[in-house]
């Protein structure tokens, strides 16, 4: 992209491919699967696609786990089949972000067999060793991360999984390595990388810091920094207050584009298994903050709600039964008429909700998994199945249920699906929605062409209207003299006492989710909204 603000007019879209769409027949979602529904993604209005690991791995933890940087898993297709999908999806000027996890590999990377094998091996050095644990630390999936080596009477460090060894950033050679795999695909034409877990390469064991070390600025700029690929997009998982947000993407830093910012999605429980009571003034302050904080530093901000790592938003903070609808296209509404990028996850778009299972077999999240384990001998089995149920990651993973052919698994495979469908597939599907008077696919298919057709809603200012009100949302996007008024009722039907300059100022109704609504008239029901146009 020329020019830095254009990336505002991407509007992104995430795939999981093993559970987005199957060609063969064998219940494992692949690449020919993803190509067949371009056409569908470009209805909805997206022009970029960021699609999780697809490389080969023995799926410990779904791909997150890499053995092969170069090459595609055999269950998603092959480089031919890739190069296809990347064709295909540049004729239609759709973007495709690669995911980048270069934090750790895969145990059965080339690298790690080898430097496992012995000290004075040539890739010892490309993992992170030591004779006693350095730390306590505990990995995110659970139990220590050291490792005990047995040949060479070592432990070595894992942030993840046991069978995802951190790399060794310190280490050139593996800086190097980095390097070449992004060089690699950007000369295949990718667009730009999604980089997993990036603030984990810096450590700093006397600190006791696991990640966010005092060299991770050095080294996003040895990766990204390199005139050969500043051009590109590139959006990181990373720790996310308004500092390290400014150290990693700010300007003139050149290190990445944007990070995602996590605020909004920790709103509404206790930790990741258990709920909390909250409101929806939380959801608007966060947002309110950080659309300022990026005005004020000039950084871009990333919409998003959903991705495969957290369970359907819609489920935990909307009201996923009887305002399904309503709820899902309200928040769609608070978040993508703000200033930033928008990135749907898959299944988002129709209103995909969370599923329950009683039985542990029915998951597979190796996260989930660990946990149910370690809890099971001390926590009633009723709690820990429903703490599961609520916060699992399988939820966003489950197959995407494109049809209400309950025998034909939903369209999504002419197999046996590789993970069971979600529990709610015969009511919440694509094919459904699109039959019902309220579809949730066709309101955001509106609203991504209001943002398509308007430059002020991507590119204007963002001005908070909503003058402590609560349980609502209303703010105001203007750029020279056009303005949208954006009004998000949440939550229980009542009285908004709108903006003045809202009522006879020319402005005009755009986009409602109530069919009701009349125009100017303060009464907004359960989870209405409506924007306004001048
Ligand atoms: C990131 C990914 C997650 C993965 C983890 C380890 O958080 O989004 O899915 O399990 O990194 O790679
Ligand atoms: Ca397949």
């Amino acid at each position: 992209m020329a020019n830095r603000e254009d990336f505002l007019d991407l509007i992104l879209y995430q795939v999981y491919p093993r559970s987005f769409c199957d060609s063969n027949g064998d219940g494992i979602g692949d690449l020919n699967g993803l190509r067949s529904k371009l056409d569908y993604l470009q209805e909805l209005g997206i022009n970029g696609i960021w699609l999780s690991p697809c490389y080969k791995s023995p799926n410990y933890d779904n791909g997150y786990d890499i053995s092969d940087y170069r090459d595609i898993a055999s269950d998603f297709g092959s480089l031919q089949d890739w190069k296809l999908l990347i064709a295909d999806m540049h004729a239609r000027g759709m973007k495709l972000l690669m995911d980048l996890v270069v934090n750790h590999t895969s145990s059965e990377h080339f690298w790690f067999k080898e430097a496992r094998k012995s000290r004075d091996n040539p890739y010892h050095d490309y993992y992170i060793w030591a004779e006693k644990p350095l730390t306590d630390w505990t990995a995110v999936f659970g139990g220590s991360a050291w490792e005990y080596n047995e040949a060479t009477k070592e432990y070595y460090l894992h942030s993840f999984a046991v069978q995802q060894p951190d790399l060794n950033w310190e280490n050139p050679k593996v800086r190097k390595e980095a390097c070449d795999i992004v060089d690699f695909w950007v000369n295949l034409g990718v667009d730009g990388f999604r980089c997993d877990v990036l603030d984990f390469i810096s450590k700093d064991f006397k600190e006791d810091k696991m990640l966010n070390g005092p060299r991770l600025h050095e080294y996003i700029n040895e990766l990204f920094g390199r005139d050969k690929v500043k051009h590109i997009f590139t959006i990181g998982e990373c720790q996310s207050d308004e500092k390290s947000i400014y150290d990693i993407c700010g300007k003139d830093r050149n290190e990445l584009t944007t990070v995602f910012q996590f605020d909004h999605i920790h709103i509404g429980r206790r930790n990741k298994y258990t709920p909390q009571e909250f409101s929806y003034n939380e959801i608007r302050d966060t947002l309110v903050k950080w659309q300022d904080f990026s005005a004020k530093n000039d950084l871009l901000y990333m919409l998003f709600t959903d991705n495969h790592d957290q369970p359907y938003y819609l489920s935990r903070l909307g009201n996923d039964k009887e305002l399904r609808y309503e709820s899902a296209t309200a928040l769609a509404t608070a978040f993508y008429m703000l200033k930033g990028i928008p990135l749907i996850y898959q299944g988002q778009e129709f209103g995909s909700v969370n599923s329950f299972f009683e039985d542990i077999a029915c998951f597979n999240d190796i996260e989930t998994v660990n946990y149910f384990n370690e809890k099971v001998y001390n926590k009633p089995l009723d709690l820990l199945i429903s703490e599961i149920n609520y916060g699992s990651r399988d939820n966003t993973r489950r197959p995407i249920a494109w049809t209400n052919e309950q025998n034909n698994s939903f369209g999504f495979t002419a197999g046996k699906p590789w993970l069971q469908m979600p529990t709610r597939a015969s009511e919440v599907n694509l094919q459904n929605d699109l039959l019902s008077q309220k579809s949730i696919f066709k309101f955001y298919k509106e609203l991504l062409e209001l943002r398509k057709d308007n430059f002020v809603i991507r590119r204007g200012e963002f001005i908070d209207l909503t003058n402590g009100q609560n349980d609502c949302f209303i703010f105001k996007r203007a750029l020279d003299n056009q303005s949208f008024i954006t009004v998000c009722n949440f939550k229980n039907k009542k009285d908004i006492t709108l903006p003045k300059e809202l009522l006879n100022n020319g402005y005009s109704l755009v986009l409602t989710n109530y069919p009701s609504r009349k125009d100017f008239s303060p009464a907004f029901e359960p989870f209405e909204v409506a924007i306004y146009k001048k």
